[in-house]
């Protein structure tokens, strides 16, 4: 029940307010968020290298309202590739973009983040990495699947994300899972209307299961975002089923969250990357993690309460 309220908030100004300042927030913010610039999060990633994870990293931030805010989303991208080139962890760490922070909402908004995250994907390519398109809610899919495919043309290591309680997913999958694609699947973190997106969690669960099969059957490379141990069990057999090899698929996970089971998976010989987020802007990816369990709300209630 709370999960949808929470989802609500993460899109009021009031309660990012209200949030941001609040006593002990700080505390239960950095289990999520690694740092706030580029400097915090380096030793993080040589951290998670020396452990055997890969790493995906997200510079925080979303649904920006003016265009220099969505240069200066390419700018921090740019800088930290420039970072991870001179350290040599440009193999070990990928990016996650939103296109949202890109400009996409914007007065020709595809257009801008068409051109904004161009030479973030080219300067990961030329370091040797790539980049992911994150999904953000339903209504800037169309132009996120369209950003990917022109962006394939020239870097086809380019990969997305589509979740599985929407409806037009599995047809996603299908189209999808060809030979040299990315494709990221998750169960799904926005606040989503009943025409679009299934609303019962077991039903999420079951279309997820259908669309992994659907990765493992094709010719794609899939990569399982989940916590959910019931579903990281049948990726491992329908994976065992479709005769892949541990590196032709791999695991994904969020920073903070189920470290010991990251370990457990990459100690087996999986490759498992840690989605790892930082930067100052983090109010609606901190939201999305609370309204994902609630006894994180709890948690961040109580911080708030003993300060
Ligand atoms: P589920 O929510 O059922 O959780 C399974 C178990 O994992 C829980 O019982 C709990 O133990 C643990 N867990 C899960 N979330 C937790 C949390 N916040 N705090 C503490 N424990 C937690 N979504 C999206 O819409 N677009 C995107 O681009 C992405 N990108 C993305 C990348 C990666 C690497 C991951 C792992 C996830 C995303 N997501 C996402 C988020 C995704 O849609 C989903 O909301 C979360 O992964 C939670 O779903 P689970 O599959 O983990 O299952």
């Amino acid at each position: 029940m709370l999960g949808p309220v929470i989802l609500a908030a993460s899109r009021s100004d009031k309660m990012r307010r209200f949030v941001s300042a609040a006593p002990g927030t700080k505390q239960v913010v950095a289990r999520f968020i690694a740092g706030e610039s580029v400097n915090d999060v380096v030793p993080i990633v040589q951290d998670l290298a020396a452990r055997g994870l890969e790493v995906t990293l997200d510079v925080v931030g979303e649904d920006i309202t003016t265009v220099e805010q969505s240069y200066a989303a390419r700018d921090a991208y740019l800088e930290l590739i420039g970072r991870l080139k001179e350290l040599g962890l440009g193999t070990r760490a990928e990016m996650s973009v939103k296109l949202s922070m890109f400009g996409q909402s914007l007065d020709n908004g595809h257009e801008l983040a068409l051109a904004n995250v161009r030479p973030v994907v080219a300067a990961a390519a030329e370091i040797g990495t790539t980049v992911t398109l994150d999904a953000e809610d339903h209504t800037t899919l169309d132009s996120m699947f369209a950003i990917h495919e022109e962006l394939r043309k020239d870097f086809p290591q380019t990969g997305c994300v589509i979740q599985a309680y929407l409806f037009r997913t599995e047809d996603d999958a299908r189209r999808l899972a060809a030979a040299g694609s990315r494709v990221r699947i998750v169960k799904g973190a926005y606040k989503e209307p009943a025409e679009v997106a299934i609303q019962d969690k077991a039903e999420i669960d079951k279309a997820y299961v259908r669309i992994m099969k659907i990765l493992m059957d094709g010719e794609g490379y899939p990569m399982i975002g989940s916590h959910d141990p019931r579903l990281i069990s049948i990726a491992q057999e329908l994976a065992r089923r479709a005769g892949r090899k541990l590196d032709e698929y791999e695991f994904q996970m969020l920073y903070g969250i189920r470290s010991e089971e990251q370990n457990r998976l990459a100690a087996e010989g999986h490759r498992m990357r840690v989605y790892t987020a930082y930067g100052t802007d983090w109010y609606g990816y901190f939201m999305r993690r609370l309204a994902e369990k609630p006894a994180n709300l709890l948690f961040f209630v109580r911080s708030m309460l003993t300060k």
